[in-house]
Parts: C-alpha cells; structure tokens; sequence
C-alpha cells in the first residue's frame, strides 16, 4: 500500500476544498464508511503477521493527519463563512422577536408629572429622612402631646423618640431651619402608618409637601397655586373649592376638593355621585411652626400642603386598590 500517494492526494483534496460542504466531502472520501483510510485499516487484519504492526503504525499516523488538516483547513474557512452570514442581506418580512422593555413604575410616573408641573411654578426640590424624630414629625408641628395621630395604633415608633414619618410635613421644619425665605419647594417621599390595610389604606404611600414662605404670603396665593396645579395635572376646566379642616401646623387649615375627573361635577362611581373629590390639605404656616424654626412670624408668612401621590395615580387611571402598587405584580404594572 502506497502510504505517501494517499498523503499527497489527501493534502492536495483538503487544499482544493473551498467550503465547509468540500471539506466535509474530503473527509468522507477518507474517514467515511468507504472511505480510504477506513480501508486501509480494514485491510491489515488480512496482512501477514509480521506486516500488522508496521500497517497499524502508519493507518493511526495518516487517520491522526487526516484529522488535523482538516481540522486546519476548517478553521481557515470558517471565518469566510461568517462574513458570508453577516453579509447576507436581512430578511424585513420576518416576524419580529418580542423586545419587551422596563418602565418606571405608575407611581414614578406620576410623580415626575407633578413634580414638573410644579417646577414650572418656582418650586425647588427638597428631602428628609424617612426615619425621623419625634420632634420633626410631631413636635415642631404644633402637634399637641395628646393629638391621636401621635397614639401607637397610629404610628410606627422605633424608640420613644424616633419613628417612620407619617407624612412628609417634617421636611417644611428641617428646610426651613437650614434656609431663610424667600423659599418655595416640594418635598416628595415615601410616609408610613399604623394602617389597617384595605384596599384605600397602605401602610406605606407617598406625598409631595409643598411650602412656600416669603413676606405677604396669602390665603389668595394659596388658592391660585393649588388651582394653577390641579388644572395642569386634571385639565384646564377643573374647579377646586376649599373647605375648613383643622391641621395642627396650619391655621386656617383647608381641605381642598376638586371637580371629578371622571365625570367633570355631574357625579359617578369615582366620587360617590357627589362631583366632587378631596385631594388634598392646605393651609397658611401655623406661627408657633416658624417659632420653631426661629422664624418671626410678624414678619414672614407662608403656606403649606400636602397631597397623596397615590391618590392621584388612582382618580387619573381608574385604579381602586392602593395595596397594587407596591404588590410588584408586572402584569399591573405593565399597563402604564
Ligand atoms: N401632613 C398632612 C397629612 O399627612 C397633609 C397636609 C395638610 C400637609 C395640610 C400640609 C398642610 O402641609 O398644610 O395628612
């Protein structure tokens, strides 16, 4: 057997194999059922005996070269295959892969609308802890030592004298112990209450605090801020009306109720057919507040309110249970 003239065409075939599909013929030609080399092998069970080992040795070497040239010719070719791939020209009528994609949150969402509304209204950003003093959340807030709000069924105490703050208000005392007016901010944040939890009451919600201070703050000013705000945020023909309410750290307090967004005052399901709908406290800044911040309230005055971000992602998208929005159920989420 002609071990050298089966190299020599084995090596001229692998070099004249233009693609991967030559390249696989070339190896049936010599690896394959009928191939050259399995022939080879076959045929020294039929050799004379003292033939076998020489005819063994040189089969495994020319089965062992087959290999790797074709295992070099292959990585030679290769590459010219993912060119041709890449320069195939992609085919537009195929159906497309579904790119589902993240999304901030509804309540985010509807943050960041309030926020620019009122950002276009003069109103800095402004922060606090949401793990606050007894005296931030309570006390500088006029808050009488026996006012319920205080009691443990409704508020998270971590000591006696620090708690979860049950509102953002505690932010309006640390700014403006840090600031002197004019100032005008909002304060956005997650509060937290002893709730029984149903589906209009969470232990956890948000706010957005809004104080402004300057010199001649009015009641007038008040009203047009929050009137400015509501028609922005619900549509230019919404109507909003006070009503007294009592706040510690506001006097005179309000509550604010604003013509129904879904069925514009003539009375459906989302305000209990009155055409109206609270949506949120107001009022001018209590003197003994600035007292505590070192203010004189002769000299300046101010307003403050306080409104549930909650709330209004729920009139706006006609969702009835506020334990939905931290439950992080996608298929919900997804909807916004
Ligand atoms: N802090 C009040 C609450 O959590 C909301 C509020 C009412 C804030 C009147 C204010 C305000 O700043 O003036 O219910």
């Amino acid at each position: 057997m002609d071990v050298d003239k089966i190299e020599s065409a084995l090596r001229a075939d692998i070099a004249a194999a233009g693609d991967p599909e030559a390249l696989d013929a070339v190896r049936v030609r010599y690896l394959g059922r009928k191939g050259r080399v399995t022939a080879m092998l076959r045929a020294i069970s039929d050799a004379p005996a003292e033939d076998r080992p020489r005819l063994g040795a040189e089969s495994n070497r020319i089965k062992i070269l087959v290999e790797e040239l074709l295992a070099a010719r292959r990585a030679e070719l290769v590459p010219q295959d993912e060119n041709a791939f890449y320069a195939a020209p992609i085919d537009g009528t195929l159906p497309a892969t579904d790119g589902s994609s993240g999304r901030r949150h509804v309540l985010v969402q509807t943050f960041n609308e309030m926020r620019g509304i009122f950002h276009g209204m003069g109103y800095r950003l402004a922060s606090g802890p949401e793990v606050e003093l007894e005296y931030y959340n309570f006390q500088s807030l006029n808050f009488p030592e026996e006012h319920p709000s205080r009691d443990l069924q409704d508020t998270f105490y971590l000591t006696d004298d620090i708690l979860l703050r049950t509102h953002t208000s505690p932010v309006q005392v640390r700014y403006m112990e840090e600031h002197t007016p004019p100032l005008k901010i909002i304060a956005p944040g997650r509060v937290y209450r002893n709730e029984a939890i149903d589906q209009s009451h969470a232990a956890e919600f948000h706010q957005i605090e809004g104080l402004y201070v300057d010199t001649d703050v009015s009641m007038a000013d008040l009203k047009g801020d929050i009137a400015l705000f509501i028609q922005q945020l619900f549509g230019s023909k919404t109507q909003i009306r006070f009503k007294p309410h009592f706040f510690p750290f506001t006097e005179p307090s309000v509550d604010v109720d604003m013509t129904c967004f879904g069925c514009a005052g003539s009375g459906c399901s989302i305000c209990g057919q009155t055409g109206w709908i609270e949506i949120m406290g107001a009022g001018m800044v209590h003197p003994n507040v600035f007292r505590a911040v070192g203010y004189d309230p002769d000299q300046y005055t101010g307003f403050a309110f306080g409104i549930g971000v909650d709330r209004v992602a729920m009139i706006r998208h006609g969702i009835d249970d506020i334990r939905l929005f931290l439950a992080n159920d996608v298929r919900f989420l997804r909807q916004f």
